[in-house]
């Protein structure tokens, strides 16, 4: 389990970052790089992650004309982040053109082709503010489906979704289709920003493939210990 948990580094502090994957590294594999951690540390921190032992998942939700974001994930890639992901919305051209390069860079680099995820309607936003501000005539859900079959076209491994919609993007997408979960809340944590959200245990039980979690253990006083109460939330699904 401990190999499906993602911990957000969400903080510019690099001295926190550097303790806090220090400690996790015990536990903890896969750490995400959010814009925050990525503006202090920038693309010379990823030798140092993956020395330590740890999974890069790069967080930068890339959105741009597919030139660009072809070229910002090319090289993310060459500078060896493990998963990279793109807002879904950014259209099918788009994630496909990064799809190529990310290949590409790879096999010119001859490293393992880096795992692209898009991000389908941010955990933070419910139904109602998805009516009232998205003008879709969708509901919430269906975007969330009608993203990750965009996704899955372009050629991505999988998206970035709340765990309430792991079973319909299941059904659209298949079982290899990864599905990220943050919107991860357990029992003992502040819920925050966050909407669309289950506990650990929840998002296994249906399907996650991995789950995001950053405030819950980042803002615990021991995070070492949040991490394992979480791990061991998630074995008990
Ligand atoms: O602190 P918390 O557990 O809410 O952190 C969740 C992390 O997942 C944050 O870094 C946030 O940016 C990220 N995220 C999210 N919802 C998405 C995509 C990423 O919350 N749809």
């Amino acid at each position: 389990m401990k190999n499906r948990l993602i911990v957000a580094l969400d903080t510019d502090d690099g001295e926190d970052i550097d303790w806090l994957s220090g400690t996790l590294i015990e536990l903890v594999p896969w750490v995400k790089i959010g814009f925050q951690a990525f503006s202090t540390l920038g693309t010379e921190s990823f030798p140092w992650f993956s020395g330590r032992g740890h999974l890069i998942f790069l967080d930068l939700k890339f959105h741009d004309i597919p030139n660009t974001v072809a070229r910002d994930v090319g090289t993310m890639t060459r500078h060896g982040a493990n998963m990279i992901n793109m807002h879904a919305s950014g259209g099918v051209e788009m994630m496909q053109a990064a799809r190529i390069s990310a290949d590409d860079a790879a096999y010119e680099a001859d490293i393992p082709k880096p795992t692209l995820l898009g991000v389908t309607i941010l955990t933070s936003i419910d139904e109602e503010g998805f009516q009232t501000h998205f003008g879709s005539e969708r509901q919430l859900t269906e975007q969330v489906v009608y993203l990750a079959k965009q996704a899955k076209e372009a050629g991505l491994d999988g998206v970035v979704a709340s765990p309430l919609e792991i079973e319909p993007i299941r059904k659209a997408c298949g079982d290899k289709f990864l599905i990220v979960t943050p919107g991860i809340r357990p029992k003992w944590a502040e819920v925050g920003d966050q909407k669309r959200i289950t506990t650990p245990a929840e998002a296994i039980d249906r399907g996650a493939d991995y789950i995001v979690v950053g405030r819950p253990i980042i803002e615990a006083e021991d995070p070492l210990e949040a991490a394992e109460k979480i791990i061991n939330e998630m074995k008990g699904a």
